[in-house]
């Protein structure tokens, strides 16, 4: 039988390259500098990607928290090389690129000096799919005439698609819904690579008969069905990918870029890129690379996590429920808690499991088996059960609710606004911090996400204080010293044996 993919209209698959931000968040903390990516960058632009990521989600508090690399400037310097490809940014929605609601002041002023300094395409997520803690930031995307790219986190409570909540018609709903809202482009979020290849098949076929804007899916490795995920969607008519070049590719990553385009050659859907040109940007990944290696983990021989098939509890998640049980010396306890994990998810709601749900959803789960359930209460769990964070898939449990909610500072009836409307405006707080440290909106907003740590960078910045040795960083040239030590003590072992 003829592969379908072999003959009929020409349709390329268009990639999103994610080596900049996603390939190094996942695999190396977000630790990669700039430096490192500008020896490349010219070439990266020729490629013919649909989209560089380069920016958001972990980049800009990892860059001034842990590099003293100034967020804004990475957009504006990469600008100068890279001028044909659009750049990408992850947007947490109402959450920006931090940790919890700002207010509306400070969400129209970041996304005003973010398609200042140059991004073109805005992928927003909120953790609760709640769409309208993107009103304000959409606003503003669509008012500088930019690319609102609507996103949906994927997310299961059975081993497949289905059951009562995350069926099929909740994607449809959603996707309609984001459409409606002015969406550019639809985005299949799938942050902890649960998606199973016959899954993403059927949805994205239902997908392109409900809405007609472009759909794009970025999956992560982690459970290793990534490429039959892939190659799935692409048979089944998905117009983007999310890729990185391979050094930077699969374990907890996404896929690597140069198999699908060997996999779609000379088919309906070739990408039309130069393989050559992909493997000469790939050696040089692999040269800087061993400057990030200790941030890689390596400490399972298993380059995907086989677990996360059966329970579905992502990976950075399961890394801190294991912490914080070592911690409380109960690591034996672990079983009870991913069990913990399934009920206390469903009792706040069902939200998905993403950036900062699954923190909240993981930490209250560990505090229910240590000291049992609800006995112990994070102020996350109580704002979440609140309303503060927007409205859960599913309703809190009322006989949960109730008890949580009992002496809350703010109230004890929830409320069901856009969470947003419940904040006081932060900007002139934000400039009170600063002080004389802001010398520009891009400095300010800085001090107005991260309040300690970016008056700390903004020291740094204008050389008030040194930066520390360990933010300079490694050098290639410190790590040849370390590899000759170390081949020096083996040899010595080697000698004595
Ligand atoms: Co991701």
């Amino acid at each position: 039988m003829d592969n379908f993919l072999e003959s009929g209209p020409k349709n390329p698959l268009k990639i999103q390259d994610n080596t900049f931000r996603d390939g190094h968040q996942s695999l190396l903390a977000t630790r990669m500098r700039t430096e490192d990516m500008l020896p490349i960058a010219e070439k990266m632009d020729e490629v013919g990607f649909w989209a560089m990521e380069v920016w958001g989600g972990a980049t800009f508090d990892s860059m001034h928290r842990f590099l003293g690399e100034d967020p804004f400037e990475r957009i504006k310097i990469l600008k100068k090389y890279i001028r044909k490809t659009p750049f990408s940014m992850l947007l947490r929605g109402q959450n920006l690129v931090g940790y919890r609601n700002y207010a509306d002041d400070v969400a129209r002023l970041f996304v005003d000096k973010t398609c200042e300094a140059g991004m073109d395409v805005f992928r927003v997520f909120d953790a609760l799919n709640d769409f309208r803690n993107f009103q304000t930031v959409v606003e503003r995307i669509k008012a500088n005439g930019k690319h609102f790219q609507g996103t949906i986190c994927y997310s299961l409570t059975e081993r497949r698609m289905g059951g009562e909540v995350f069926n099929l018609n909740y994607y449809i709903g959603k996707a309609k819904e984001l459409q409606d809202m002015g969406a550019d482009t639809l985005c299949l979020k799938d942050m902890a690579g649960i998606m199973s290849p016959f899954d993403i098949a059927k949805l994205i076929t239902a997908l392109k008969k409900e809405i007609t804007i472009p759909i794009q899916l970025h999956t992560h490795y982690t459970s290793g069905m990534a490429s039959m995920v892939y190659l799935e969607a692409v048979k089944a008519g998905v117009d983007i990918v999310d890729t990185c070049l391979a050094p930077f590719a699969l374990r907890t990553s996404q896929p690597a870029v140069e198999p699908i385009v060997a996999t779609l050659y000379e088919t309906v859907r070739d990408t039309g890129f130069d393989l050559a040109l992909l493997l000469e940007l790939g050696e040089h990944i692999e040269s800087v690379a061993p400057k990030y290696r200790d941030y890689l983990a390596k400490h399972r021989m298993s380059v995907i996590d086989t677990g996360v098939l059966q329970h579905q509890v992502p990976g950075g998640m399961i890394s801190n429920l294991v912490s914080q049980l070592k911690e409380a010396k109960a690591l034996d306890r672990l079983q009870e808690v991913y069990r913990e994990v399934a009920v206390t998810r469903k009792e706040l709601g069902m939200p998905p499991l993403v950036t900062p749900t699954s923190q909240i959803v993981g930490v209250q789960a560990v505090l229910n088996v240590l000291f049992g359930r609800y006995k112990m209460v994070t102020n996350e769990v109580k704002d979440l059960v609140y309303g503060l964070y927007g409205k859960t898939p599913t309703p809190v449990d009322p006989q949960v609710q109730k008890s949580i909610l009992k002496g809350y500072k703010r109230g004890e009836t929830p409320v069901t606004g856009r969470a947003a409307d419940y904040l006081e405006p932060e900007l002139d707080k934000a400039r009170q911090n600063a002080g004389t440290l802001a010398k520009s909106e891009f400095d300010l907003l800085i001090v107005a996400l991260y309040p300690s740590t970016g008056v700390r960078f903004l020291k740094w910045k204008y050389g008030l204080e040194p930066r520390p040795k360990q933010v300079t960083g490694k050098t290639l040239e410190d790590i040849r010293k370390e590899d000759e030590a170390m081949a020096a003590a083996i040899e010595q072992v080697c000698k004595a044996m």
